[in-house]
């Protein structure tokens, strides 16, 4: 086992590697992606500086939305170009997830969009009261139950969201039914209004529906996609 990791190291150090452990899937570290991102002009670096003023960064003063977990980021760059006026932050833990958000942004120029690299557990040491929505998009669903303080609708996160929310605005989706039942069950204690609902996204149909990399990947399967918008 040492072996097999000593020898992908060696022939492919720049690329990422899925690992399949069980049914599990870990992305493995692309050298240099933190770096990759920095240079690019949309990460936000010293991102704990900004806090109650993340609107500075941006060249109109518009309300701001965040996504947590955007992974490789279709979803944030299609808001980004479809809002010009919405000002948008994407978060992500892993820079080599992100960093694929670059090819989208090649040939573009976005004034609206900047990206964070950091874990939401620290959310509400760098965000003030200054995020209007707040996107989870197919967030892991961490279905062990001894796991269940990772899930980003765990009561500690929602507590964390009405740290920085103006007024509390999540709009959710995922294919994971269980996440889906957890979250709604998560919302209504925390004293949450579900303001929209679809138990099938997709047959819904929403014309101004964005997907995500995840949404294609499951949606092109057939699974059934659901959403949550919930308001204080
Ligand atoms: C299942 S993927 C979905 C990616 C993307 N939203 C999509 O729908 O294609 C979940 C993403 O959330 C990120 N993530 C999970 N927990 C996180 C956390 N606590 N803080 C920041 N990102 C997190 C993961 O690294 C991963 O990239």
């Amino acid at each position: 086992m040492v072996l097999v990791e000593v020898f992908k190291n060696m022939v492919f150090p720049y690329f990422f590697w899925y690992n399949f452990i069980g049914d599990k899937m870990r992305l493995k570290n692309i050298k240099g992606a933190y770096e990759k991102l920095l240079a690019s002009g949309y990460l936000i670096e010293n991102y704990k500086e900004y806090k109650n003023n993340f609107n500075s960064l941006f060249k109109e003063q518009n309300e701001l939305r965040i996504e947590i977990g955007m992974g490789k980021g279709n979803f944030i760059v299609e808001m980004a170009k479809k809002h010009p006026h919405i000002n948008f932050i994407g978060i992500e833990k892993y820079p080599s997830a992100q960093m694929f958000v670059l090819n989208k942004l090649e040939d573009i120029n976005l004034p609206n969009l900047k990206l964070i690299s950091m874990d939401a557990e620290e959310l509400d040491e760098v965000f003030g009261k200054e995020v209007s929505c707040i996107y989870l998009n197919f967030s892991d669903p961490w279905p062990k139950k001894r796991h269940a303080k990772r899930r980003l609708t765990h009561h500690s996160f929602l507590e964390k969201y009405d740290n920085i929310l103006i007024n509390y605005k999540i709009i959710q989706k995922t294919d994971n039914r269980s996440l889906f039942e957890y979250s709604l069950k998560s919302y209504v204690e925390y004293g949450l209004k579900i303001e929209d609902l679809s138990l099938n996204l997709h047959q819904d149909n929403p014309k101004d529906n964005i997907m995500t990399e995840y949404e294609m990947k499951f949606s092109s399967k057939g699974d059934i996609i659901y959403m949550v918008e919930v308001i204080r």
